[in-house]
């Protein structure tokens, strides 16, 4: 059964109109069609709170915003408690309404400096980094964790009770230890049981890939909010979809029409902001995601890597639009 329509949800003194959350997973073009499509928060990718407080100029250009995807959570990772604190007040300083502690990152030169992940096997040492960024700023502070480093070492009810006992505002959990990196089913029993073991409003994460696994994951876990990550590369209309389902309609799929415009968009868009050769590079990791399960999309993807210019994927992008469309009449 589906849960009634989703309410709106506070994180400190912000209120979100809704409960769903883009993770750090991309930028500001991303962001802004994610929220476009009715997402509530949109967080930025994770930003070194070392390289932030060293060079505010350059890193800080990491924090670009725009009114249209506010609000906006920035999220920032190191081990050090005061370079965190101080990287924390100049996030509130640029304007983001949320900060976030990065404390799930698995990557090996994250880890290996004692950031990310690694703070799940010192609790002590991830309690003093919130409590130094809680002192720091007074825009709401949330927290994303894993359920621990690996399976024999699960320690997520700890570590969200430090938070808790830290005055961070709201923690999210993506349902999966450091050891399992993005493989594996995530543990929403996991999300499920530190809601039940904490106060502060619990956001889950991890294989929320549909707008039916969103409504299954709700009812399970009792969670405060929806945090989607890969289920929303190429496909920022998952956010649309969640919402009408839980508004008792049915999940609208995009039209062809409105992929290929979108495609369009995001593509000006981050031309836009890093430059052809930049921009190029980047958006056609997104075309591998946005031609997932269109017909002839293997193909076309098996090209992408040999694009460079700007307006040579332009014109591979209509080409391969108007195929579809003829093989459809044709059908
Ligand atoms: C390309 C990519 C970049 C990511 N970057 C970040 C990041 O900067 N910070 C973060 O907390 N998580 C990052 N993640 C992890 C996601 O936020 C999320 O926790 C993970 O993908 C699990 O959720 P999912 O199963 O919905 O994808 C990234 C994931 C991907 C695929």
């Amino acid at each position: 059964m589906i849960a009634e329509r989703l309410p709106a949800f506070k994180i400190g003194s912000l209120l979100l109109s809704n409960p769903l959350v883009l993770a750090g997973i991309s930028n500001l073009p991303f962001r802004l069609l994610a929220k476009e499509q009715g997402c509530g928060l949109v967080y930025t990718e994770m930003i070194s709170a070392e390289g932030l407080v060293r060079n505010r100029k350059a890193v800080g250009g990491l924090m670009k915003s725009c009114p249209e995807e506010r609000p906006l959570g920035v999220q920032i990772f190191g081990s050090n408690p005061q370079s965190m604190a101080a990287a924390a007040k100049i996030v509130e300083e640029c304007g983001a309404e949320v900060v976030d502690l990065n404390m799930g990152c698995p990557v090996r030169k994250v880890v290996s400096g004692g950031s990310g992940a690694a703070l799940l096997k010192e609790p002590k040492k991830a309690g003093e980094i919130m409590e130094e960024v809680r002192k720091a700023v007074s825009i709401p502070l949330t927290v994303k964790i894993r359920t621990g480093w690996d399976e024999k070492n699960l320690n997520f009810l700890e570590v969200g009770r430090i938070a808790q006992e830290c005055g961070v505002d709201a923690l999210t959990l993506h349902g999966r230890t450091r050891r399992q990196g993005y493989a594996c089913k995530a543990d929403w029993e996991a999300i499920a049981q530190v809601k039940r073991h904490l106060r502060i409003p619990v956001i889950g994460n991890g294989d929320l890939t549909s707008p039916e696994a969103v409504s299954h994951f709700f009812a399970l876990t009792g969670a405060d909010g929806a945090m989607i990550g890969r289920g929303a590369l190429g496909n920022p209309w998952i956010f649309r979809q969640i919402l009408q389902l839980f508004r008792g309609g049915l999940p609208e799929p995009p039209s062809l029409e409105e992929k290929e415009k979108t495609i369009f968009r995001h593509l000006q868009m981050i031309i836009d902001s890093r430059g052809e050769k930049h921009g190029v590079r980047e958006f056609r990791k997104h075309l591998l995601w946005y031609t997932r399960g269109l017909r002839g999309g293997s193909e076309f993807r098996s090209q992408a890597a040999n694009w460079v210019v700007h307006s040579e994927v332009v014109e591979h992008i209509q080409k391969f639009f108007e195929k579809i469309r003829e093989w459809d009449l044709s059908a």
